[in-house]
Order: C-alpha cells, then sequence, then structure tokens
C-alpha cells in the first residue's frame, strides 16, 4: 500500500523562503532572521495590539498627522490620483488617505494574497464606489500596475515607517523601485520614525505589559509549529536594544541557557547569551530622510511632524527621469 509522502501536515504547508531563511539564519553567526517572518496569524495580532499599547506612540502619532494634513495634502495632490499602497493597507489609515484625495483607484499591493483579499474586502464595504484592484506581487522589486491606471497620475502611500525595518541601502533600492512602478509625475507619502531619547525609543520595543516579547517569541513558536522545530521558547528571552551608530532600534532573542533544538531536522546549538537578531527598526532625523528620500529618486516636497517632533509623514514628488546637474 502507498504511504502518504507528507505525514506532517503542518510542515508541509511552510513557505520554502520561511524554511530558507530560518535555516540560513540559525546557521550564520551573528544568527539573524528576516522581520517579515513575524506575521503569521498570531504574530499579526500581537502587532495589532502593540500598536495600542501607551508606549508604542508611532501608530497613534502617525494617524493623527494624516487626519490633521488632509486639506493641505489634498491640496498638493489634487484629487483622482490612483492610490497605490505598499503592503495591504490598515483598516485605520488608509481610509484616512481615501476620505482625503478621492482616489480615482486604490491599489493595494501586498505579497500575502489572503491578507490583501481581506483588507480589500473590508475597504469595499466602506468605499462601495471606490475602484479598488488588489495586487499580489513583492513590491520590493518593480513591477507593472494593472492596465486600468496606466494612465493615471499615482499616490503611493507607504506608511507606518515599514521603510524602518529595512537597513539604508535595502530602503533606497525599495524607493527606486517604487519609483519605477509608479512612474513620471507620481508622488509618495511616506511614514518614517524620527530619532529621539533612547529613553522614549526602548520601552516603544519592550513594553511595561510584555506585548513586544510575545510578538518577538511568537517567531520561534511558529517556527515550532510550521517547520517541525524544537526550539525550547521558554529558554529565549525578548531584548530591545538602541544601536547609537545605526540609528536604529535592534530586537533580538537572547539564550537564557544552553539550548539544543531542530528545526526542519536540522539540529542547532545556542549558548547562553547568544541571540538571533529578529528585527531592525531604523529612526530617521529630518536631514537623513530628505537624504534617504533623494537618493532613492524622490524629492521632498512637504513634511509633517507632531508637536513633540516624534514621527513624520512626507509627501515626496518622482524625480525626473534626467535630473538637471
Ligand atoms: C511595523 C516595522 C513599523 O518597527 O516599529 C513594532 C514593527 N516591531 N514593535 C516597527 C514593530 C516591534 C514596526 N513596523
Amino acid at each position: 500500500m502507498l504511504k502518504p509522502e507528507i505525514e506532517d501536515g503542518q510542515a508541509s504547508l511552510a513557505d520554502p523562503q520561511f524554511r530558507a531563511d530560518v535555516l540560513a539564519g540559525l546557521a550564520r553567526r551573528p544568527r539573524a532572521i528576516p522581520a517579515r517572518w513575524f506575521y503569521d496569524h498570531r504574530g499579526s495580532q500581537l502587532f495589532e495590539e502593540i500598536t495600542a499599547l501607551p508606549e508604542y506612540y508611532p501608530t497613534r502619532t502617525e494617524t493623527a498627522l494624516l487626519q490633521s494634513l488632509c486639506p493641505e495634502l489634498r491640496e498638493l495632490t489634487g484629487e483622482g490620483r490612483a492610490v497605490v499602497e505598499f503592503g495591504s493597507g490598515s483598516s485605520t489609515k488608509t481610509p484616512i488617505l481615501l476620505d482625503c484625495v478621492h482616489p480615482s483607484a486604490y491599489v493595494p499591493i501586498d505579497i500575502s494574497g489572503d491578507f490583501l483579499r481581506e483588507s480589500a474586502r473590508d475597504l469595499a464595504q466602506r468605499f462601495p464606489d471606490l475602484l479598488i484592484l488588489p495586487f499580489e506581487a513583492d513590491f520590493t522589486r518593480p513591477l507593472t500596475l494593472p492596465r486600468t491606471i496606466a494612465d493615471a497620475p499615482k499616490l503611493g502611500f507607504f506608511p507606518g515607517s515599514t521603510i524602518g525595518n529595512l537597513i539604508p541601502l535595502a530602503a533606497i533600492d525599495l524607493l527606486r523601485a517604487m519609483r519605477a512602478s509608479l512612474g513620471e509625475g507620481a508622488m509618495l507619502l511616506i511614514g518614517m520614525d524620527r530619532i529621539k531619547d533612547e529613553d522614549v525609543l526602548v520601552p516603544a520595543y519592550d513594553d511595561a505589559q510584555g506585548v513586544t516579547a510575545a510578538f518577538n517569541l511568537n517567531l520561534l513558536a511558529r517556527i515550532n509549529r510550521e517547520l517541525d522545530g524544537t526550539v525550547p521558547v521558554d529558554a529565549f528571552a525578548h531584548k530591545a536594544v538602541w544601536n547609537d551608530d545605526r540609528a536604529r532600534v535592534e530586537m533580538h532573542l537572547e539564550a537564557r541557557r544552553d539550548a539544543a533544538f531542530e528545526v526542519d531536522g536540522r539540529a542547532f546549538d545556542i549558548a547562553a547569551g547568544e541571540t538571533i537578531h529578529t528585527e531592525n527598526s531604523h529612526k530617521y532625523g529630518p536631514r537623513d530622510a530628505r537624504i534617504l528620500l533623494r537618493a532613492g529618486g524622490w524629492t521632498p516636497v512637504r513634511e509633517w511632524t507632531d508637536a513633540d517632533g516624534k514621527f513624520a509623514v512626507i509627501l515626496a514628488e518622482a524625480q525626473a527621469e534626467r535630473p538637471a546637474p
């Protein structure tokens, strides 16, 4: 009789890229796993909880900014652009922008088709007359947008300081890819978290209730669930540190004791005190933000910040293909 080849349904469902990133990341020194793998179902839930924490100022600060900048933004972009959002769209921020600029179409781009369809469905309820064109793609590479919006002027939307997850080299590649995808005459509205006191930054990534710790540790639980792992989650502790030289908050998982475990049939050892680097969250001062945008092919047009200068929302326009000297 034929034996089923797949004995463990869980492991067989894992994203091959997740498996490859985890196996390579645990084998390398320093150990590091890309932050994008935080966001399984549980991780996305925990991130939603993070956005409501008293210590985590970015979401509420940016949301308030988006509400207050509307009249000026509409003046600068005009109405009727096609809004192209990089990432599947947040249920709170996206409607604020759509209400403001009255787009001719809304194109959320995300690599995860599930999240994409889910958020597109929600938005369709709220904006029944809006043309919504969900687009499943990896937006870190230049892409060809749907034909329907080929001739419309574009407004890119990249909120949340998600750009901060990338090291500057990758951030510039991404900005250039967005420039190429959106084309001549495009504008970009981007959120960037500012450099500030370490006493404010670190608690934002190491909250008193331990939600961020649970978010970080969930990566190990996800490895166990999806990659047939035996990682002793209780042997690891959440760590958030400010790296001043690189102007970023780093999250790590630190082994509190020596541990041995398997992932996908491969054996790993970690010594007490060793860490797995799981996230970077780069912060940008006003000039840092502007030079990053210019290096990525975008000219800053206008910048909004809250009264304390905690967070910035910047509007930029696509540089001409052949800029003057
Ligand atoms: C979603 C990448 C913007 O870096 O602030 C929050 C993710 N990690 N707390 C950030 C995050 C820990 C967040 N971004």
